[in-house]
C-alpha cells in the first residue's frame, strides 16, 4: 500500500473579518487558504465564524487554538478614536490577548494590520520609510505599540511578526474618480490588497518587519521597499484617475 504524505493545508486566522479589509481579504484568501474568522459581528459569508471580543481571553484562545498564521484586522480603524473610550480595549488589551494567546498556542506567523497614522504625524516629509515613527493621532500611537510589542514578541519568542501600514483603502466603497490629493497618495486596490495578504502568509521566513501596502500611487509616498524584499510585492493597480476641475 502506498501512502501519500500530504501536507495539512495551513490554517490561517482573519480577525476584523467582518470590516472592510476583512470582508475583501477573506473573499480573495478563501479559495487558497483554510480560513477560521474572528469577529464581535457576524461575519458576512462565514457562518462558522468564531464570535468574541478581542477584549474577551477566553474568546480569543478558542479562535486563535491550532492556527498556523493570524492575520489580525480586528480592532478600532478610527483617526478620530478617543483612546480610553475607543481604543484601549480593541487595540490595545485584545492586540495583547491576541499576540499572547498566540505564542501560548505555538502560531508561527503574526501578520498585524498597522497604519500610516503611525508615521503621518511626520508631516515635513515627501517619503515614509519603515523606520520613520511620528504618531499622528491617539490611533496611530496604538498601531506604533502594536508594532513595538510585535518585535518584543518576536525577539521573546520567535514569533513572526510582520506590521502592514495599510494605505487607503475602502474596497466596495472606493470612490472610482478620487479627488483627495493625500488619498491617492495611499491608495490600495481591492486587487492588491488581497495579493498582498495572500503574500504575508506564503513568503518565507521574514523574521520581524514592517512594510507598507499600498497601490501604484503619485510620488512614491510610501517606501514600498521592504514590501518587496520580504514579501515580494510589486502593484498591480493604478490608483484611480482624478475628477476634472
Ligand atoms: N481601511 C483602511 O484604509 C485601513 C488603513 C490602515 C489600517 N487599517 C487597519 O485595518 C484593520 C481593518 O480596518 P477596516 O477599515 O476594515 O475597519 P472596519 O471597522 O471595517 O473593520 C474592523 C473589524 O474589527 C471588528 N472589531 C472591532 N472591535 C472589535 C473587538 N473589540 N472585538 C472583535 N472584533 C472587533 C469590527 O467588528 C470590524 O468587523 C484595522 O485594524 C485598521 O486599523 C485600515
Amino acid at each position: 500500500m502506498i501512502f501519500c504524505a500530504m501536507a495539512s493545508p495551513k490554517l490561517v486566522l482573519l480577525t476584523g473579518a467582518a470590516g472592510n479589509v476583512g470582508q475583501t481579504v477573506f473573499a480573495g484568501l478563501r479559495p487558497r487558504f483554510a480560513l477560521r474568522t474572528f469577529d464581535r459581528v457576524s461575519v458576512p459569508g462565514d457562518p462558522t465564524a468564531h464570535l468574541g471580543d478581542l477584549a474577551d481571553r477566553a474568546a480569543v484562545e478558542r479562535a486563535v487554538a491550532g492556527a498556523d498564521t493570524i492575520i489580525h484586522l480586528g480592532g478600532c480603524p478610527r483617526m478620530d478614536a478617543d483612546f480610553m473610550r475607543d481604543l484601549v480595549k480593541p487595540n490595545i488589551e485584545g492586540l495583547w490577548h491576541m499576540l499572547e494567546a498566540a505564542r501560548l498556542a505555538g502560531v508561527k506567523r503574526f501578520i498585524f494590520a498597522s497604519s500610516c497614522n503611525v508615521a503621518f504625524g511626520a508631516i515635513e516629509r515627501s517619503h515614509l520609510t519603515t523606520d520613520t515613527v511620528h504618531a499622528f493621532n491617539p490611533y496611530g500611537a496604538t498601531k506604533v505599540f502594536g508594532e513595538a510589542i510585535g518585535r518584543w514578541f518576536f525577539d521573546t519568542y520567535g514569533m513572526e511578526f510582520l506590521a502592514v501600514r495599510i494605505g487607503y483603502f475602502r474596497g466596495i466603497y472606493d470612490d472610482p474618480r478620487l479627488a483627495d490629493p493625500w488619498h491617492r497618495r495611499i491608495w490600495l486596490g481591492s486587487r492588491d490588497l488581497v495579493n498582498f495578504f495572500r503574500l504575508t502568509v506564503e513568503a518565507p521566513r521574514f523574521g520581524y518587519g514592517i512594510v507598507y501596502a499600498c497601490s501604484r500611487c503619485p510620488e512614491n509616498y510610501l517606501d514600498l521597499t521592504s514590501a518587496r524584499t520580504l514579501l515580494g510585492y510589486a502593484p498591480e493597480e493604478e490608483v484611480p484617475p482624478a475628477p476634472l476641475s
